[in-house]
């Protein structure tokens, strides 16, 4: 006898999410109430896991750390929607996601104070040698008295400060160095106007500028403009600070102009993620260093995980994500 199963009596089948990374508890039982969840939470997540893991799953969660590659995403056409925790998507082969009409969320707008609050925390600590201070008095050093040139700095009242990239980031970093009374000089790939920004070529800014904060986004276009012959004409003592992306500095060349000694830095990005542990950088006084922590506060990464959760339900749900990085898959109608 044939037994008759209604629609409602069918299982119903959880949409199954490979989440790349550990995720704070309460988020992951949310996520797990609805779907079918892997994750990988063992540190960076091997190549070879993610392509075998994939080949079961819906949705990938993942964020800067896990390379989505082209490969990956050409041999899981059953792939509804990757969401990252990120508002960069250069870990993602996005030429390769558009062509399969795989939409990519990501976390916007949510963290741009965070990370213009850390390019003026880093300006401060490199301008004013906050890190090299500290160290010099936890390691017993500070035995002289006061002096007029013990550990002196520049201050930004004083300076021209040149902001590379006037997007989101660089324009919150150009209202906090104006509240300092900084003079401030920009540029951007495509001209932008910006009330109490000079304009200036990006030659000239690098020549200009007692420090520069990078904020402009990876991208072919943008890789290594901060060059050898950039640094070069920096002015000495300049300091130069990344919250961006590593590849838009040249770091070898940013590595020789720091062991001449002619400028300083602060920085939080790198080339390679994590920073390799022999980087000549870690000998460096004239640079300090951050391990990639321009959006890290609570309320930030609160409202990135919110937004990667809702843009994977919607992803999920065939619906348009909230915070698309490559919208033009919707075009199509
Ligand atoms: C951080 O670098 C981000 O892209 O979210």
């Amino acid at each position: 006898m044939v037994k008759i199963l209604y629609r409602w009596q069918f299982p119903v089948m959880k949409s199954r999410v490979l989440i790349t990374l550990p995720l704070p508890t309460a988020a992951l039982d949310a996520l797990k109430q609805q779907f079918d969840v892997q994750i990988w939470d063992q540190g960076p997540m091997p190549k070879l896991q993610i392509a075998q893991r994939a080949k079961t799953t819906d949705a990938i969660l993942c964020s800067l750390g896990t390379s989505i590659t082209s490969d990956l995403i050409r041999s899981n056409p059953q792939l509804r929607t990757i969401s990252s925790i990120s508002v960069g998507v250069d870990h993602i082969d996005m030429a390769a996601a558009t062509a399969a009409s795989l939409p990519i969320g990501h976390t916007p707008d949510v963290l741009v104070d965070s990370t213009a609050d850390l390019a003026l925390a880093l300006m401060l600590a490199a301008t004013r040698r906050i890190v090299e201070a500290d160290r010099f008095v936890r390691e017993g050093h500070w035995s002289a008295d006061w002096t007029t040139d013990f550990f002196l700095g520049t201050d930004l009242s004083r300076a021209t400060i040149g902001i590379v990239g006037l997007g989101p980031t660089g324009l919150a970093v150009v209202k906090r160095v104006r509240a300092f009374g900084a003079k401030v000089i920009g540029w951007n790939r495509t001209e932008r106007e910006v009330p109490g920004v000079r304009n200036v070529a990006l030659d000239d800014l690098f020549a200009e500028a007692d420090i520069v904060s990078v904020h402009t986004a990876a991208a072919p276009e943008t890789h290594h403009l901060v060059s050898a012959n950039r640094l070069a004409l920096m002015k000495p003592g300049a300091v130069i600070i990344n919250t961006a992306r590593g590849s838009v500095i040249d770091e070898s060349a940013l590595i020789v102009a720091l062991s001449k000694g002619k400028i300083r830095a602060g920085l939080d990005v790198y080339e390679q993620e994590p920073l390799a542990k022999d980087s000549p950088l870690l000998a460096l006084d004239n640079v300090v260093l951050m391990p990639h922590l321009g959006s890290a506060t609570a309320a930030t990464r609160q409202a990135m995980m919110e937004r990667a959760c809702a843009n994977l339900i919607a992803g999920l749900d065939g619906k348009p994500l909230p915070w698309c990085a490559n919208p033009e898959v919707y075009a199509g109608g």
